[in-house]
This record gives C-alpha cells, structure tokens and sequence, in this order.
C-alpha cells in the first residue's frame, strides 16, 4: 500500500555515522548494518543526504523511478569517470539507452560468449591445478586472470593494457563520495587508465561483430547517437570489470571461510547457479546507489522532503534479518525469497548481470569439478573503496580432486 504524507510519519532520525570515514570502509558490513539498524531512512547530517538502508524499503523506492530519480545524487559533479548516460537518467531518455545497452548484452549473444568463457576457465583452473596443489591469490590469479581474459576479448579489446580497466573501473566507483585524500589517490590513478578507455571506446576501433561494433550499428540506423553509442561503451567499461573481478575473489573467500559451504557444493553440483546469487547477497560488489527525491515523501514511515539527496545502502540490505533467516551466515542452498539488491532492482537493474553471471558460473563450475578444497593461507586483504566492495588479495591453497 502507498504511503501518504498523513499516516503516522516521523522525521528520519539523524545519525553521526560517517559511510566514508576508514574505519567505516574497513569495517562496511558492521558499520552499514548499524546504520541499517537505526531506522529504515536516516539523516545524514555531515553530508546532508538520506539514507535508506533496509530491504524493503529500498525496494520500493527503487520500484517507484517517478519520485526517486537518478539525474541527481550525494556527490554528483560531472566527472570525467562518471559516464552521462543511462546510471544518470530518468525515462524517457533511460529507455532509450537502457534498450540500446541490453539489445547488445542479449540472451543470443550471451549464448555466443557462453561456450569461450567454459572453454577458458577450464583451461586456467587446470593450468593452476597442473602440478597439484596451489597456493594463489584468488584475486589476481584467478579472478583479473579470468575477467580480463574473456570479457575484453569479447569486446575486441587489445591484449595489452587491459589493467586500466581495473584502474578507471576503481576511480568510477571512488568519485562517487567525498573529497579527500582517498579520493584524490583513486582518482589520479583512475586518470592512468583513463585514456586508454577513452581511446578504445573510438569508433574505428571496433572489430566487425564486437559489443561496441553493435554500438555503433545502432547509431547507424539512427536509434542512437554516437555520442551515445560511445557513452553506452563506456558504461560498459566502468561498470564491467572491478564488479566482477571483486564479487568472484569475495565469492572465494566465502568459500575458503566456509569449507562446509564447498563441499555441500561439490556434493551438489546442481547448486552452482544459487550459490553465486548467495555469494553477491553476502558480499555485494556494489555498496550503494544514489537518487533525490523529486517530491515529498514517505518510505517505511519515514519522512523524505522534496529535493532530498538519497543513498541506497544495499549492501548493508544483503544482511537485513528482516529478511534473510541468519543473514551473516553464507549457505549456497539458502532459498532466497524476493532475491538480492546486489544487481540493484527495477528500470535501473545492472544491464550487464547476464555477463556477470555467466563470468562467475563458468568459473565456479570448472571450480566445482576440480578442486577438493579451498583454503586460506594468509589473511585476506580487503580493498578500501567507498562504493565498491572487494578483496585486493585472497590467498587460498586449491587442492585438486581425484578425477
Ligand atoms: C557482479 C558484478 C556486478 C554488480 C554487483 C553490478 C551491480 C550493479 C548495480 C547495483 C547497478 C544498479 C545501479 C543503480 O540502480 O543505481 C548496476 C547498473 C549497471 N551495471 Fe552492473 N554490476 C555488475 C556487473 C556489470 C557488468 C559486467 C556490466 C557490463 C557488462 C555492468 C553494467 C552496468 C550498467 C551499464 C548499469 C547501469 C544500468 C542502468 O542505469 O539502467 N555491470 N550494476
């Protein structure tokens, strides 16, 4: 039912908590799951923006694009990071573009990456398996190893300098925040990669049949501009690459913390695909989204006035025990009724969670029929970034099973 400015309404309450303060980005799944635990919308007075922090009301509001729109946010400056188009817009621009993203990240053409992304990660997890057990770190040598193997080269990417895409990729996700000197590192070493981005998103560049080929065809039949085309490209670039290679190192260390979780896998093959759905609940590669409210509000008997700056901290509702049963514990059977937030939700939901998913299936399943245990041999090192989370550094001893 719609809430309306006359029920019972309270003003949202204010907090001190600092989301971007080291000790929060250090400890974000305790720290936001405070914040979760004040009330469904609070004030944060430092910055001046809201809150919303539970599942359910970020749901609804995610659901309701008319009063919560993406062309402002916290923080929002132009930024030569930040790509104009589609995570900025509202309907009916965002139609368009959304349309332009998906008609080439489609069902067929994520079938046509399907069999080149099986066939390499075999080949990788049986190159590290070669001489029996491994000590790896997950993030490099499996996950950026997998990632930007298979994704650029289905972009028609060259082989060389594809690390700027990790660089750009963690400046997107850090402009997203406050000045400061966290920042201002992030950003200088974005800037590193950045034309290497801007470079490979030209339209001569394109081999015949790519992603961004497609793009540009779209412009050519005029359903696009070219301006456009190179800002979806661009999208595609910021967006596609620390996401993935962070939630499949995260997704590791589940693992490697849960050894019971990894043998009820290998035991049950079957559950591969929930299993991922369970590690981006648990560890979401994204911590939170932006919109204002472009009319007076109410979310879960919270107060939101017009114009109001709005984060959605759907990190913190991965963990929401109003609903998920034990939402600190990671079970790749777990039955997750409404899903997760990890992919956002409604008109802006990730246009790019197919190639996620199938980068992350493929990988766990060639996992799956080849390694009898994952271990932790050091400690695991947790990349410190305000919008994205990750590991920068899991080492795991991988032992091969008997095959
Ligand atoms: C595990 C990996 C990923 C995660 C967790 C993730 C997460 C998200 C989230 C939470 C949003 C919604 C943002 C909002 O509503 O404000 C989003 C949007 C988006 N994502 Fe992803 N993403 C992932 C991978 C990818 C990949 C691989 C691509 C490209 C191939 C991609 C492209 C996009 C684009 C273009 C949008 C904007 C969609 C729109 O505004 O309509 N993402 N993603």
């Amino acid at each position: 039912m719609t809430e309306t400015v006359a029920d019972t309404v309270i003003e949202a309450p204010e907090t001190d908590y600092d989301p971007f303060a080291l000790e929060s980005l250090q400890n974000v799944h305790e720290m936001d799951g405070r914040c979760r635990e004040l009330a469904p919308v609070v004030y944060v007075k430092k910055y001046d923006y809201y809150a919303i922090t539970r599942y359910a009301e970020i749901k609804k509001a995610l659901r309701d694009p008319r009063t919560f729109s993406s062309t402002s946010r916290p923080f929002y400056a132009p930024s030569p990071f930040r790509p104009r188009i589609l995570i900025l817009e509202d309907p009916p621009e965002h139609n368009r573009s959304k349309g332009a993203v998906l008609k080439v990240l489609n069902e067929e053409n994520l079938q046509r990456m399907e069999a080149y992304f099986k066939d390499w990660a075999e080949q990788l997890v049986d190159r590290l398996l070669a001489d029996g057990p491994v000590e790896i770190d997950a993030f490099r040598e499996l996950s950026v190893a997998f990632v930007l193997k298979v994704f650029p080269d289905v972009l028609g990417l060259p082989e060389e300098g594809r690390e700027a895409l990790l660089k750009f990729g963690d400046a997107v996700f850090n402009v997203f925040g406050p000045d400061s000197e966290l920042q201002r590192q992030k950003l200088a070493r974005g800037a590193e990669g950045q034309e290497w981005v801007e470079a490979n998103t030209a339209k001569e560049l394109q081999a015949e049949g790519s992603i961004g080929w497609m793009l540009y065809q779209q412009a050519e039949e005029g359903k696009i501009t070219e301006t456009e085309a190179q800002q979806i490209l661009k999208s595609i670039f910021a967006a596609g690459f620390d996401t993935t290679t962070a939630s499949i190192a995260s997704m590791i260390r589940a693992f490697a913390d849960n050894p019971g979780e990894w043998q009820k896998l290998r035991e049950n093959p079957e559950l591969v695909d929930n299993a991922w759905e369970e590690a981006i609940r648990y560890y979401p590669a994204s911590r939170y989204g932006g919109r204002w409210a472009k009319k007076e509000t109410v979310l879960g008997g919270v107060r939101i006035p017009e114009g109001a700056k709005i984060l959605t901290m759907w990190l913190g509702a991965g963990r929401d025990g109003r609903q998920y049963e034990n939402p600190d514990e990671f079970h790749v059977d777990r039955e997750m009724k409404g899903g997760h937030l990890s992919f956002g939700f409604g008109i802006h939901t990730c246009a790019g969670q197919g190639v996620a998913r199938l980068e992350a299936r493929t990988l766990l399943r060639a996992l799956v029929e080849r390694v009898e245990r994952i271990e932790l041999v050091g400690e695991p090192v947790q990349a410190v970034n305000y919008q994205a989370f990750g590991h920068e550094k899991v080492p795991v001893r991988l032992t091969p099973a008997r095959r």
